[in-house]
């Protein structure tokens, strides 16, 4: 969005310095026309008949609380209507004020940004961002913003510049999509007044013990408490009345609740699939799955000779094949691949120096990174219950057997799972002469000699 021209723009606010309002006042002249200051002669950004258009710059005290603001430049006052005065000393979260009175922020302002905006300056690093402001006239303003961080010479933060690209913004500001929220005269608030969809005959309930959360506003209920739920809250949510309906629908607040359930990289990485769904679909579809479907998946390669009762799971988007009972009941020992990720996935015979017993009616599990582990199953000596390990990406794959103090007893047709990426669990199966067991038992990897821990049960 900016580029070098700019890195030196900042420079020259860094070696600048700060003027007062009263400087200010004098030094410079604001009707509206766009001057030139000497020093400032940086120029970015086209206007609309292809003009160049000076960025507007504010400077905040980073030292005192809520950014107030220090200095704005002349292509600040022109661009947003308001003048220095009216401006230093404040924060700059007036401009998505519509109207220069107005006690809150205008529901168009994409709460994304605002949140993205105060992560960053919370965390002192930089932001970059397009939102929407107001000029003081009430005038919608696209807003390409770039705040960054000013340090001093022991590293403590002290000034945010601010470089804001204004443009006109072509939207109808009274045309909002969370429906506004009328102040009542009274507090106690009628059910129509809680739900615009209750019909307009039905006879006014006064109903002072309703829930409290829906005298909120839209904008206080939408960005400070739906914006913070998951997914399938919001879901809920929204079934319960018309009025949570409307709020729900908001995209912003959506995306919002996808990044609350699956991390501002996930949903960065998402955004592409939502031009065609939106994150409500999104979410639903990735919360209950109920888009996927099974497919026939044909891949090159064998795994042979043929078996049964073999074991497989998954490491990343690798499917990894351990053992089995080949024909005469022959357990078998080898490893098998399948790249799921490859342009031509087909499954291959994992070549390592040191491999475990053959068995079948084990347990294969997937560790950390790309570590495997293999338990128990029925082996040429009967039932076993010895712990393998391997690390698929090793240079030169090789199983090693962990020596364990007080293993479960030796099983086959048992099952397991690992918590943390770094524990197994082994739990129930088949033992000598047949009986089933219940028990279930866990080993932690991480230690160096580690010792099983029988998991009570009732
Ligand atoms: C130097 C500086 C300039 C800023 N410029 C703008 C701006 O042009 N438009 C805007 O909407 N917010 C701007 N902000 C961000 C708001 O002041 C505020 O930090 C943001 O709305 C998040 O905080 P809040 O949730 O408390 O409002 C600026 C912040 C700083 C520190």
């Amino acid at each position: 969005m900016f580029d070098a021209m700019d890195r030196g723009a900042v420079l020259a606010v860094k070696r600048t310095r700060l003027y007062t309002a009263e400087e200010e006042e004098m030094e410079m002249e604001v009707d509206g026309d766009e001057e030139e200051e000497e020093g400032w002669a940086w120029r970015l950004g086209m206007g609309p008949a292809g003009e160049q258009r000076a960025a507007a710059i504010v400077v905040s005290d980073a030292m005192e609380p809520d950014f107030p603001v220090i200095y704005v430049n002349a292509a600040f006052e022109a661009a947003t209507g308001y003048r220095a005065h009216e401006v230093l000393g404040r924060n700059c979260r007036f401009l998505q004020f519509r109207d220069p009175r107005a006690q809150r922020r205008h529901p168009l302002v994409d709460p994304m940004v605002v949140s993205e905006m105060r992560r960053c300056l919370g965390d002192g690093i930089e932001f970059e961002g397009e939102l929407l402001n107001f000029r003081k006239d009430g005038a919608p303003l696209n807003n390409r913003l770039r705040l960054i961080p000013m340090h001093g010479d022991d590293g403590s933060l002290t000034h945010i510049i601010a470089i804001q690209l204004f443009s006109d913004a072509n939207i109808d500001p009274s045309n909002i999509s969370y429906p506004v929220y009328k102040q009542q005269s009274s507090h106690r608030l009628s059910i129509q007044d809680m739900n615009p969809a209750c019909h307009e005959h039905t006879p006014k309930v006064q109903c002072s013990d309703y829930c409290g959360i829906f005298q909120l506003s839209d904008e206080v209920l939408a960005h400070n408490i739906l914006s913070r739920l998951s997914p399938r809250d919001m879901a809920s949510i929204g079934s319960v009345c018309t009025r949570m309906h409307e709020l729900t629908k908001n995209d912003h607040l959506r995306k919002m609740v996808c990044q609350n359930a699956w991390g501002r990289d996930v949903t960065g990485r998402l955004e592409t699939s939502t031009k065609m769904l939106g994150w409500g679909r999104l979410a639903r579809e990735l919360t209950t799955l109920e888009a996927a479907s099974w497919r026939k998946f044909t891949v090159g390669g064998r795994v042979e000779p043929s078996r049964c009762n073999f074991s497989a799971c998954a490491v990343g988007n690798r499917l990894v094949l351990f053992g089995g009972e080949g024909v005469n009941m022959q357990p078998m020992n080898d490893t098998f691949v399948l790249n799921l990720e490859a342009s031509k996935p087909e499954w291959c015979l994992v070549k390592v120096s040191a491999s475990p017993p053959g068995r079948w009616g084990h347990t294969l599990s997937w560790l950390n990174g790309s570590w495997l582990v293999v338990f128990g199953g029925c082996g040429h000596q009967g039932l076993l219950n010895d712990v393998f390990v391997l690390d698929l990406d090793a240079q030169h794959p090789t199983w090693r057997e962990v020596a364990s103090d007080s293993p479960p007893l030796p099983r086959s047709w048992h099952s397991s799972c690992t918590l943390d990426g770094s524990k197994l669990v082994v739990s129930g199966g088949c033992a000598e002469s047949g009986v089933l067991l219940s028990d279930t038992f866990l080993l932690d990897l991480t230690k160096e000699k580690p010792a099983w821990k029988e998991i009570p049960t009732s």
